[in-house]
Protein backbone atom coordinates (compact mmCIF):
# COMPACT_ATOMS: atom_id res chain seq x y z
CA UNK A 1 0.00 0.00 0.00
CA UNK A 2 1.46 3.45 -1.06
CA UNK A 3 0.28 5.54 2.35
CA UNK A 4 2.42 2.47 4.39
CA UNK A 5 5.75 3.44 1.94
CA UNK A 6 7.97 6.64 3.53
CA UNK A 7 9.29 7.87 0.81
CA UNK A 8 5.46 8.22 -0.31
CA UNK A 9 4.63 9.74 3.05
CA UNK A 10 7.81 12.01 2.74
CA UNK A 11 6.14 13.44 -0.85
CA UNK A 12 3.11 13.98 0.55
CA UNK A 13 4.41 15.84 3.50
CA UNK A 14 6.76 18.32 1.04
CA UNK A 15 3.98 19.08 -1.10
CA UNK A 16 2.11 20.30 1.86
CA UNK A 17 4.77 22.82 3.21
CA UNK A 18 5.46 23.73 -0.68
CA UNK A 19 1.79 24.31 -2.02
CA UNK A 20 -0.23 24.96 1.17
CA UNK A 21 2.47 26.92 3.44
CA UNK A 22 2.16 24.15 6.38
CA UNK A 23 4.88 23.79 8.81
CA UNK A 24 6.49 20.04 9.54
CA UNK A 25 5.04 20.50 12.97
CA UNK A 26 1.71 21.30 11.83
CA UNK A 27 2.00 18.38 9.63
CA UNK A 28 2.90 15.71 12.23
CA UNK A 29 0.58 16.79 14.47
CA UNK A 30 -2.48 16.44 11.74
CA UNK A 31 -5.12 13.72 11.76
CA UNK A 32 -3.79 12.75 8.27
CA UNK A 33 -0.20 12.21 9.46
CA UNK A 34 -1.43 10.56 12.82
CA UNK A 35 -4.13 8.42 11.38
CA UNK A 36 -1.24 6.91 8.97
CA UNK A 37 -0.63 3.37 9.62
CA UNK A 38 3.01 3.23 8.56
CA UNK A 39 5.64 0.78 11.54
CA UNK A 40 7.44 3.26 13.41
CA UNK A 41 10.95 2.87 11.52
CA UNK A 42 9.33 3.88 8.20
CA UNK A 43 7.52 6.77 9.93
CA UNK A 44 10.72 8.15 11.19
CA UNK A 45 12.16 7.65 7.81
CA UNK A 46 9.17 9.78 6.46
CA UNK A 47 10.65 12.67 8.62
CA UNK A 48 14.04 11.98 7.90
CA UNK A 49 13.33 12.36 4.40
CA UNK A 50 10.67 15.41 4.76
CA UNK A 51 13.38 17.62 6.93
CA UNK A 52 16.25 17.06 5.36
CA UNK A 53 14.74 17.63 2.06
CA UNK A 54 13.01 20.91 3.28
CA UNK A 55 16.85 21.68 4.72
CA UNK A 56 18.59 21.38 1.10
CA UNK A 57 15.55 22.25 -0.85
CA UNK A 58 17.31 25.17 -2.33
CA UNK A 59 20.62 23.55 -3.09
CA UNK A 60 18.73 20.88 -4.48
CA UNK A 61 16.11 22.49 -6.73
CA UNK A 62 19.35 24.37 -8.49
CA UNK A 63 21.09 21.32 -9.12
CA UNK A 64 17.97 20.07 -10.27
CA UNK A 65 16.97 23.34 -12.17
CA UNK A 66 20.72 23.11 -14.59
CA UNK A 67 19.99 19.47 -15.32
CA UNK A 68 16.44 19.76 -16.64
CA UNK A 69 16.28 21.18 -20.30
CA UNK A 70 13.12 22.77 -19.42
CA UNK A 71 11.17 23.41 -16.35
CA UNK A 72 8.40 20.80 -14.95
CA UNK A 73 5.25 22.17 -15.22
CA UNK A 74 2.67 23.93 -12.40
CA UNK A 75 0.59 20.68 -12.10
CA UNK A 76 3.76 18.24 -11.98
CA UNK A 77 4.64 19.77 -8.37
CA UNK A 78 4.98 16.33 -7.47
CA UNK A 79 7.78 14.81 -10.12
CA UNK A 80 9.91 18.26 -9.26
CA UNK A 81 9.67 16.75 -5.40
CA UNK A 82 10.35 13.02 -6.36
CA UNK A 83 13.20 13.97 -8.39
CA UNK A 84 14.77 15.99 -5.11
CA UNK A 85 13.82 13.22 -3.00
CA UNK A 86 15.94 10.93 -5.20
CA UNK A 87 18.50 13.76 -5.26
CA UNK A 88 18.45 13.92 -1.16
CA UNK A 89 18.80 10.17 -0.81
CA UNK A 90 21.94 10.36 -3.45
CA UNK A 91 23.81 12.73 -2.36
CA UNK A 92 22.94 13.52 1.49
CA UNK A 93 21.91 10.04 2.45
CA UNK A 94 24.43 8.40 0.34
CA UNK A 95 21.49 5.55 -0.98
CA UNK A 96 23.12 3.45 -3.20
CA UNK A 97 22.22 4.20 -6.91
CA UNK A 98 20.59 1.52 -7.80
CA UNK A 99 18.23 1.61 -4.86
CA UNK A 100 17.77 5.43 -4.90
CA UNK A 101 16.76 5.24 -8.60
CA UNK A 102 14.36 2.21 -8.11
CA UNK A 103 13.00 4.16 -5.36
CA UNK A 104 12.45 7.34 -7.03
CA UNK A 105 10.63 5.81 -10.33
CA UNK A 106 7.91 3.26 -8.08
CA UNK A 107 7.34 7.00 -6.64
CA UNK A 108 6.37 8.24 -9.52
CA UNK A 109 4.70 5.28 -10.48
CA UNK A 110 2.92 5.73 -7.17
CA UNK A 111 1.65 8.98 -8.03
CA UNK A 112 -0.34 7.65 -11.99
CA UNK A 113 3.05 9.49 -13.79
CA UNK A 114 4.98 6.64 -14.98
CA UNK A 115 5.76 8.83 -18.36
CA UNK A 116 8.22 10.28 -15.57
CA UNK A 117 10.09 7.40 -15.23
CA UNK A 118 12.75 8.62 -18.25
CA UNK A 119 13.17 12.07 -17.10
CA UNK A 120 14.27 10.52 -13.41
CA UNK A 121 16.45 8.07 -14.75
CA UNK A 122 17.86 10.82 -17.20
CA UNK A 123 18.60 13.21 -13.92
CA UNK A 124 19.34 10.18 -11.32
CA UNK A 125 22.06 8.53 -13.52
CA UNK A 126 23.94 12.56 -14.37
CA UNK A 127 24.52 13.04 -11.32
CA UNK A 128 25.49 9.97 -10.31
CA UNK A 129 28.11 10.18 -13.00
CA UNK A 130 29.06 13.73 -12.88
CA UNK A 131 30.66 12.75 -8.93
CA UNK A 132 28.43 15.59 -7.58
CA UNK A 133 29.00 16.25 -4.05
CA UNK A 134 27.74 18.29 -1.19
CA UNK A 135 30.72 21.21 -0.70
CA UNK A 136 30.79 24.50 0.66
CA UNK A 137 29.16 26.17 -1.99
CA UNK A 138 26.02 23.79 -2.16
CA UNK A 139 25.68 24.48 1.74
CA UNK A 140 25.42 28.13 1.21
CA UNK A 141 22.77 27.45 -1.95
CA UNK A 142 20.64 25.90 1.26
CA UNK A 143 18.71 28.96 1.98
CA UNK A 144 16.55 31.62 -0.27
CA UNK A 145 18.49 34.88 -1.75
CA UNK A 146 16.29 36.74 0.67
CA UNK A 147 18.09 35.39 3.82
CA UNK A 148 21.29 34.64 2.35
CA UNK A 149 20.93 38.49 1.43
CA UNK A 150 20.32 39.31 4.88
CA UNK A 151 22.96 36.96 6.63
CA UNK A 152 25.71 38.28 4.48
CA UNK A 153 24.85 41.74 5.25
CA UNK A 154 24.45 41.35 8.71
CA UNK A 155 27.72 38.98 9.71
CA UNK A 156 29.68 39.53 6.36
CA UNK A 157 32.70 37.44 8.10
CA UNK A 158 31.00 34.50 9.84
CA UNK A 159 28.31 34.14 7.09
CA UNK A 160 29.98 31.22 5.44
CA UNK A 161 30.08 29.19 9.11
CA UNK A 162 26.96 30.48 9.95
CA UNK A 163 25.13 29.01 6.79
CA UNK A 164 26.78 26.05 6.97
CA UNK A 165 26.11 25.53 10.76
CA UNK A 166 22.36 26.35 10.01
CA UNK A 167 22.22 23.37 7.88
CA UNK A 168 23.71 21.10 10.30
CA UNK A 169 21.02 18.83 12.32
CA UNK A 170 20.64 19.99 16.14
CA UNK A 171 21.47 18.31 19.18
CA UNK A 172 18.55 16.85 21.04
CA UNK A 173 19.47 19.26 23.96
CA UNK A 174 17.56 18.59 27.24
CA UNK A 175 17.08 21.04 30.95
CA UNK A 176 17.87 19.64 33.82
CA UNK A 177 15.67 20.84 36.87
CA UNK A 178 18.69 20.68 38.84
CA UNK A 179 16.71 22.23 41.91
CA UNK A 180 15.04 18.20 42.03
CA UNK A 181 18.31 16.30 40.76
CA UNK A 182 22.06 16.69 39.78
CA UNK A 183 23.19 16.29 36.53
CA UNK A 184 26.09 13.79 36.97
CA UNK A 185 22.79 11.71 38.00
CA UNK A 186 20.74 12.25 35.72
CA UNK A 187 23.19 11.13 32.75
CA UNK A 188 24.14 7.73 34.93
CA UNK A 189 20.23 7.06 35.22
CA UNK A 190 19.79 7.98 31.13
CA UNK A 191 23.28 5.36 30.78
CA UNK A 192 21.47 2.68 32.85
CA UNK A 193 18.42 2.92 30.27
CA UNK A 194 20.87 2.73 27.80
CA UNK A 195 20.79 6.72 26.28
CA UNK A 196 24.04 8.86 25.64
CA UNK A 197 23.61 11.58 27.25
CA UNK A 198 26.93 14.67 27.74
CA UNK A 199 26.66 17.88 29.68
CA UNK A 200 26.35 20.57 27.72
CA UNK A 201 29.70 22.61 27.67
CA UNK A 202 28.57 26.17 28.91
CA UNK A 203 24.83 25.73 30.44
CA UNK A 204 25.43 24.00 34.04
CA UNK A 205 21.56 22.72 33.67
CA UNK A 206 22.02 21.39 29.63
CA UNK A 207 22.59 17.30 28.84
CA UNK A 208 22.94 16.74 25.61
CA UNK A 209 21.78 13.36 23.65
CA UNK A 210 23.90 12.71 20.49
CA UNK A 211 21.18 10.54 19.51
CA UNK A 212 17.73 12.13 19.63
CA UNK A 213 15.28 9.51 21.26
CA UNK A 214 11.25 10.01 22.29
CA UNK A 215 10.49 11.86 25.21
CA UNK A 216 8.53 8.84 26.72
CA UNK A 217 11.52 6.77 26.84
CA UNK A 218 13.55 9.45 29.29
CA UNK A 219 12.89 8.72 33.01
CA UNK A 220 12.07 12.03 34.82
CA UNK A 221 10.34 13.58 32.28
CA UNK A 222 7.07 13.09 33.23
CA UNK A 223 7.88 14.44 36.33
CA UNK A 224 9.32 17.25 34.85
CA UNK A 225 12.95 16.46 36.02
CA UNK A 226 13.85 17.09 32.62
CA UNK A 227 12.40 19.33 29.56
CA UNK A 228 13.59 19.51 25.47
CA UNK A 229 15.00 22.79 25.45
CA UNK A 230 17.86 24.00 23.25
CA UNK A 231 20.87 25.42 25.42
CA UNK A 232 20.32 29.38 24.19
CA UNK A 233 16.91 29.46 25.50
CA UNK A 234 17.96 27.73 29.01
CA UNK A 235 19.50 30.91 29.33
CA UNK A 236 16.66 33.43 29.93
CA UNK A 237 15.24 32.69 33.20
CA UNK A 238 19.29 32.80 34.57
CA UNK A 239 19.18 36.64 33.03
CA UNK A 240 15.54 37.78 34.75
CA UNK A 241 16.14 37.60 38.40
CA UNK A 242 12.90 37.04 39.95
CA UNK A 243 12.82 37.59 43.84
CA UNK A 244 9.84 35.56 46.07
CA UNK A 245 6.70 36.99 46.07
CA UNK A 246 8.00 39.18 42.37
CA UNK A 247 4.78 39.63 39.91
CA UNK A 248 6.09 38.41 36.75
CA UNK A 249 4.55 38.28 32.77
CA UNK A 250 6.16 35.52 30.51
CA UNK A 251 4.63 37.67 27.71
CA UNK A 252 4.89 35.64 24.40
CA UNK A 253 4.81 32.37 26.72
CA UNK A 254 3.65 29.20 24.43
CA UNK A 255 4.34 26.02 24.62
CA UNK A 256 6.06 27.21 27.89
CA UNK A 257 9.47 26.40 27.99
CA UNK A 258 10.91 29.25 29.61
CA UNK A 259 7.23 29.77 32.20
CA UNK A 260 8.52 26.59 33.11
CA UNK A 261 11.98 26.96 33.39
CA UNK A 262 10.87 30.54 35.47
CA UNK A 263 8.62 28.50 37.58
CA UNK A 264 11.46 25.71 38.57
CA UNK A 265 13.94 28.28 39.17
CA UNK A 266 12.07 30.70 41.51
CA UNK A 267 10.48 29.93 44.92
CA UNK A 268 6.99 31.69 45.22
CA UNK A 269 6.79 34.18 42.33
CA UNK A 270 3.12 34.77 41.00
CA UNK A 271 3.51 34.31 37.14
CA UNK A 272 1.04 35.35 34.57
CA UNK A 273 1.74 33.53 30.77
CA UNK A 274 0.40 35.11 28.53
CA UNK A 275 -0.02 34.23 24.86
CA UNK A 276 -2.39 35.33 21.87
CA UNK A 277 -2.67 31.69 20.64
CA UNK A 278 -5.46 29.54 22.50
CA UNK A 279 -4.06 26.58 20.95
CA UNK A 280 -0.67 27.68 22.04
CA UNK A 281 -1.87 28.15 25.66
CA UNK A 282 -2.97 24.88 25.79
CA UNK A 283 0.19 22.83 25.37
CA UNK A 284 1.17 25.20 27.74
CA UNK A 285 -0.99 24.00 30.06
CA UNK A 286 -0.17 20.50 29.59
CA UNK A 287 3.40 21.26 30.11
CA UNK A 288 2.95 23.08 33.09
CA UNK A 289 0.56 20.32 34.62
CA UNK A 290 3.46 18.07 33.59
CA UNK A 291 5.77 19.73 35.66
CA UNK A 292 3.01 20.67 38.79
CA UNK A 293 3.66 24.20 38.92
CA UNK A 294 0.76 26.96 38.45
CA UNK A 295 0.40 30.05 36.15
CA UNK A 296 -2.34 32.47 35.24
CA UNK A 297 -2.98 31.52 31.94
CA UNK A 298 -4.04 34.86 29.97
CA UNK A 299 -5.05 34.74 25.88
CA UNK A 300 -4.13 38.09 24.43
CA UNK A 301 -2.39 40.51 22.53
CA UNK A 302 1.00 41.92 24.41
CA UNK A 303 1.16 44.83 22.07
CA UNK A 304 -2.83 45.28 23.03
CA UNK A 305 -2.46 44.92 27.33
CA UNK A 306 -6.08 47.17 27.83
CA UNK A 307 -7.49 43.63 27.38
CA UNK A 308 -5.73 41.85 29.92
CA UNK A 309 -3.97 43.80 32.13
CA UNK A 310 -5.28 43.39 35.49
CA UNK A 311 -3.98 47.06 36.55
CA UNK A 312 -0.68 45.67 38.89
CA UNK A 313 2.04 45.98 37.60
CA UNK A 314 4.71 43.63 37.21
CA UNK A 315 8.40 43.50 38.28
CA UNK A 316 9.66 41.40 35.92
CA UNK A 317 8.73 40.82 32.04
CA UNK A 318 9.72 38.11 29.57
CA UNK A 319 9.07 39.34 25.96
CA UNK A 320 10.28 36.55 24.42
CA UNK A 321 8.98 38.05 20.99
CA UNK A 322 7.46 36.27 17.57
CA UNK A 323 10.13 36.64 14.68
CA UNK A 324 11.59 35.39 11.98
CA UNK A 325 12.87 32.41 13.70
CA UNK A 326 16.22 32.50 11.48
CA UNK A 327 18.31 31.27 14.57
CA UNK A 328 16.58 27.96 14.52
CA UNK A 329 16.15 26.93 10.91
CA UNK A 330 18.47 24.26 11.29
CA UNK A 331 15.80 22.97 14.03
CA UNK A 332 12.99 24.19 11.89
CA UNK A 333 14.08 24.02 7.87
CA UNK A 334 10.63 24.50 6.68
CA UNK A 335 11.12 28.24 7.51
CA UNK A 336 13.43 28.34 4.74
CA UNK A 337 10.45 27.40 2.93
CA UNK A 338 8.10 28.83 4.49
CA UNK A 339 9.00 32.46 5.59
CA UNK A 340 9.16 35.33 3.23
CA UNK A 341 11.06 38.58 3.01
CA UNK A 342 7.96 40.56 3.40
CA UNK A 343 7.05 39.03 6.89
CA UNK A 344 10.12 40.81 7.90
CA UNK A 345 8.39 44.36 8.22
CA UNK A 346 5.37 43.85 10.05
CA UNK A 347 7.17 41.29 12.74
CA UNK A 348 9.24 44.34 13.07
CA UNK A 349 6.66 46.54 13.67
CA UNK A 350 4.75 44.08 16.13
CA UNK A 351 7.91 43.42 18.04
CA UNK A 352 7.81 47.24 18.18
CA UNK A 353 4.63 47.62 19.75
CA UNK A 354 5.06 44.84 21.81
CA UNK A 355 8.09 46.32 23.56
CA UNK A 356 6.51 49.61 23.75
CA UNK A 357 3.40 48.33 25.48
CA UNK A 358 4.43 46.27 27.66
CA UNK A 359 7.36 48.72 29.01
CA UNK A 360 4.81 50.64 30.23
CA UNK A 361 3.60 47.82 32.48
CA UNK A 362 7.40 47.59 34.58
CA UNK A 363 7.55 48.93 37.68
CA UNK A 364 10.07 51.35 38.70
CA UNK A 365 12.88 49.44 39.20
CA UNK A 366 11.86 46.31 37.58
CA UNK A 367 13.89 44.48 34.20
CA UNK A 368 12.55 43.12 31.14
CA UNK A 369 14.12 40.68 29.31
CA UNK A 370 13.92 40.90 25.24
CA UNK A 371 14.23 38.18 23.34
CA UNK A 372 14.26 36.35 19.79
CA UNK A 373 15.53 33.21 18.00
CA UNK A 374 16.44 35.30 15.72
CA UNK A 375 19.72 36.16 14.15
CA UNK A 376 18.84 39.42 12.44
CA UNK A 377 20.26 42.26 13.56
CA UNK A 378 17.07 44.58 12.67
CA UNK A 379 15.22 41.81 15.05
CA UNK A 380 17.91 42.01 18.13
CA UNK A 381 20.31 44.89 18.63
CA UNK A 382 19.44 47.46 15.98
CA UNK A 383 15.44 47.07 17.39
CA UNK A 384 16.57 47.52 21.10
CA UNK A 385 18.82 50.86 19.89
CA UNK A 386 15.38 51.90 18.58
CA UNK A 387 13.50 51.45 21.29
CA UNK A 388 16.58 52.85 23.49
CA UNK A 389 15.84 56.15 21.52
CA UNK A 390 11.95 56.37 22.34
CA UNK A 391 12.28 55.46 25.59
CA UNK A 392 15.40 57.21 27.56
CA UNK A 393 14.53 56.38 30.89
CA UNK A 394 15.56 52.81 29.79
CA UNK A 395 19.11 51.61 31.18
CA UNK A 396 20.79 48.57 29.90
CA UNK A 397 21.96 46.32 32.17
CA UNK A 398 24.89 44.54 30.64
CA UNK A 399 25.16 41.08 30.39
CA UNK A 400 28.69 40.71 30.73
CA UNK A 401 29.72 37.85 33.04
CA UNK A 402 28.63 34.87 31.00
CA UNK A 403 30.89 33.47 28.12
CA UNK A 404 28.05 32.51 25.80
CA UNK A 405 27.69 34.25 22.50
CA UNK A 406 28.99 37.71 21.68
CA UNK A 407 28.53 41.52 23.00
CA UNK A 408 26.93 43.77 20.92
CA UNK A 409 26.34 47.31 20.93
CA UNK A 410 22.85 46.51 22.73
CA UNK A 411 22.49 43.18 23.87
CA UNK A 412 24.03 39.48 23.36
CA UNK A 413 23.92 37.47 20.49
CA UNK A 414 24.57 33.52 19.89
CA UNK A 415 24.86 32.51 15.94
CA UNK A 416 23.91 29.59 15.13
CA UNK A 417 26.02 26.61 16.02
CA UNK A 418 28.37 28.50 18.38
CA UNK A 419 28.56 25.99 21.34
CA UNK A 420 26.37 23.85 19.58
CA UNK A 421 23.36 26.49 20.47
CA UNK A 422 20.16 28.03 18.16
CA UNK A 423 20.87 31.48 17.40
CA UNK A 424 19.41 33.92 19.91
CA UNK A 425 19.54 36.94 20.99
CA UNK A 426 19.13 38.34 24.71
CA UNK A 427 18.71 42.42 25.94
CA UNK A 428 18.08 42.77 29.59
CA UNK A 429 16.43 46.30 30.17
CA UNK A 430 15.91 47.95 33.78
CA UNK A 431 13.58 50.84 34.38
CA UNK A 432 15.11 53.57 37.18
CA UNK A 433 13.49 53.87 40.24
CA UNK A 434 12.65 52.42 43.37
CA UNK A 435 9.73 49.43 43.51
C1 LIG B 1 9.00 32.59 20.26
S1 LIG B 1 7.44 31.99 20.62
C2 LIG B 1 7.50 31.88 22.37
C3 LIG B 1 8.21 30.69 22.90
C4 LIG B 1 8.05 30.54 24.40
N1 LIG B 1 8.43 31.73 25.11
C5 LIG B 1 8.83 29.36 24.95
O1 LIG B 1 9.89 29.52 25.53
O2 LIG B 1 8.33 28.23 24.82
C6 LIG B 1 6.45 33.39 20.39
C7 LIG B 1 5.03 33.27 20.89
O3 LIG B 1 4.42 34.54 20.72
C8 LIG B 1 3.05 34.34 20.46
N2 LIG B 1 2.56 35.62 19.91
C9 LIG B 1 2.59 36.07 18.63
N3 LIG B 1 2.08 37.31 18.56
C10 LIG B 1 1.73 37.65 19.82
C11 LIG B 1 1.14 38.79 20.40
N4 LIG B 1 0.81 39.86 19.66
N5 LIG B 1 0.89 38.80 21.71
C12 LIG B 1 1.20 37.73 22.50
N6 LIG B 1 1.75 36.61 21.99
C13 LIG B 1 2.03 36.58 20.68
C14 LIG B 1 3.02 33.15 19.54
O4 LIG B 1 1.75 32.52 19.59
C15 LIG B 1 4.14 32.29 20.12
O5 LIG B 1 3.60 31.36 21.01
Amino acid sequence: MKSDNPRWIALQIVLRVVDNGRSLDDIFSSSWYQSLTASARDLALSRELAFGLCRWYFALSALLAERLQKPLRERDRDIEIILLLGLYQLLVMKTGAHAAVNETVNLAKAQQKSWARGLINAVLRTVIREGVALDDEMQAQAYPDWILGRIGRDWREQAEQLLIRGNDRPPMTLRVDTRQSGIDEIIARLAADGIEAVRHKRLHCAIELPSPCEVTRLAGFAQGLLSVQDAAAQIAAGLLLCKPGARVLDACAAPGGKTMHLLQQYDDILLEALDSSESRLERLQQNLARIGKPAQLLVGDASKPDSWFSGVYYDAILADVPCSASGVMRRHPDIKLLRRESDIMPLLALQRRILDALWRLLKPGGEMLYCTCSIFKEENEVQIAKFMQRHPDCMEVKITDLDWGQQRPHGRQILTGSDNMDGFYYALLSKPGKP
